[in-house]
């Protein structure tokens, strides 16, 4: 005994003095990937999308994989790399995305979004480094990269692993899924290990043990055959904007539940048990409240605010337009109007089957005087991962020895489609460590990711690695 808490001790020494001896080239590197503008959406930036998957290919090369690929899809590559050192020990996959958002609205940034800088903050008193994707996921999968450098280097590679990166994660994995789909050989693996979600807080380290599913649908209401003047037929035609927020209005009832009949046929309830064990997280509703200027919470009755930003399904209008939006006024009724809506879905809702009610109710709910059309766009199934499985457990001793805490399971609002789909075609379970904060502005101008965070991911995976191998015997 005595001796093999002796073993790990140096185990952890030989991480700690390999980050500190290459700290400043292992953050060199991400800035240099971060410099890239891998914007999955937006297809003016194809050739930096695949200059991205070279960049992250040649990394895995050097971190020590013998194989690596850039396979081709019909949208962006995915970037494959292995190393196997023996077929009988237990294989992690790692799985990431080097694509990021669209950084718009540009004017609210403080410097470039692709010319990373660093820059303290009173979260990040050692530093974040400011970029899109610093820490949506280039900033996170990058830590694997230098993870593996660390234990190839120092012969300290437990086990086999496989790396899977993709590029349109922010798009909706559609080429992965056929990837995964096509190529269940080569992706055969014994748990998947994946940092793209976040943790409590610095020093709170935690383990998503749940996704949200995802339905996101696009809405368009037409009027009258043109734009007319608004004094001239207004009040004796249907405003299709009108019409559109009265309709989206109604979608939540006094109480804010959602009023999609069957919405919440399969929702899975928590018992009272498992609810109590969610409020034991720290969580202080004031910091929260301040962080964000609002004086006052919004949401389903009868649910926190912890609750209703994990467990619960919603529905948001991310976007709506029509008319006119220009200087001054134009008095005019609009001929259409548009609204992009997302519905978060939690364990057992199908996406489709809600992507179809959503689509069914929203025509029935249309007046007469308007023409209802509504286009699905991606979605994807929501992910729980119960916590007495080998992967968790590694997991979490890996974190108890970085952090010198146990980590809290925690379900997370985001989503990562993907994961369902890898239990279901790749048979394995997912480990979601993530180390980003909700303070990091993810999808949001000035995203930045705590260097402290960075180095804490890069000390504290190989230790996973070294737990799972062993709790696998
Ligand atoms: N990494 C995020 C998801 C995430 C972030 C989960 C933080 C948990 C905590 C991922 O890149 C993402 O943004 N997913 C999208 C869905 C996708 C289909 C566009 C999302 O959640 O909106
Ligand atoms: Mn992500
Ligand atoms: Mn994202």
């Amino acid at each position: 005994m005595y001796f093999y808490t002796f073993q790990k001790t140096l185990y952890m020494n030989n991480i700690r003095s390999y980050l500190e001896e290459n700290k400043q080239r292992f953050l060199d590197e991400l800035i240099e990937l971060l410099k890239i503008p891998s914007i999955s959406a937006d297809s003016a930036y194809k050739n930096d999308v695949i200059k991205t998957a070279e960049f992250v290919a040649n990394s895995l090369s050097k971190a020590g994989c013998d194989v690596v690929e850039i396979c081709k899809t019909e949208g962006h590559p995915i970037v494959y790399g292995e190393k196997i050192i023996d077929p009988h020990l237990p294989t992690v996959l790692v799985y990431g995305h080097y694509d990021v958002q669209p950084p718009d609205p540009l004017e609210l940034w403080d410097s470039p979004p692709f010319e990373p800088i660093i820059k303290v903050t009173e979260t990040h008193p050692e530093g974040a480094i400011f970029a899109r994707g610093a820490c949506d996921d280039k900033g996170q999968f990058y830590m694997h990269v230098k993870a593996l450098e660390y234990m190839t280097t120092k012969n300290e590679l437990p086990c086999n692993v496989k790396f899977m990166i993709e590029g349109e994660e922010e798009i909706g994995s559609n080429s992965l899924a056929g990837f995964v789909k096509n190529n269940q050989d080569k992706l055969a693996n014994d748990v998947i290990l994946i940092s793209d979600t976040g943790m409590i807080a610095k020093d709170i380290p935690s383990i998503t043990t749940g996704l949200r599913g995802l339905s996101y649908v696009e809405v368009e209401v037409t009027g009258p055959n043109r734009d007319l003047h608004s004094g001239l037929y207004g009040g004796a035609v249907a405003n299709p904007i009108n019409v559109l927020t009265k309709m989206i209005a109604s979608l939540h009832d006094k109480n804010n539940h959602i009023t999609i009949p069957g919405f919440y046929k399969h929702v899975e309830e928590l018992s009272k048990a498992e609810r109590d064990e969610m409020a034991k997280a720290p969580f202080s509703l004031d910091d929260y409240k301040n962080a964000l200027d609002i004086d006052a919470v919004y949401g389903e009755e009868g649910y926190t605010t912890n609750e209703r930003n994990s467990i619960r399904p919603t529905l948001d209008v991310n976007g709506i337009w029509g008319g006119y939006t220009g200087e001054g006024a134009k008095t005019v009724i609009a001929s259409k109007a548009y609204a992009k809506i997302s519905m978060r879905l939690v364990p057992n809702q199908d996406w489709e089957d809600i992507t179809q009610l959503f689509k069914t109710h929203f025509e029935n709910i249309a007046p007469k005087g308007v023409k209802v059309k509504v286009t699905p766009h991606h979605g994807g199934q929501g992910y729980v991962t119960p916590i007495d499985n080998i992967g968790y457990k590694a997991a979490a001793k890996a974190y108890e020895a970085t952090f010198g805490k146990t980590p809290i399971p925690q379900r997370s609002g985001g989503s990562i489609p993907i994961v369902s789909l890898f239990e279901k075609e790749l048979k394995s379970k997912t480990i979601l460590m993530g180390f980003g904060l909700n303070s990091d502005a993810i999808h949001s101008p000035n995203e930045h990711y705590g260097i402290f965070n960075y180095y804490k991911g890069i000390e504290t995976i190989p230790l996973f690695f070294e737990y799972f191998t062993e709790l696998s015997k």
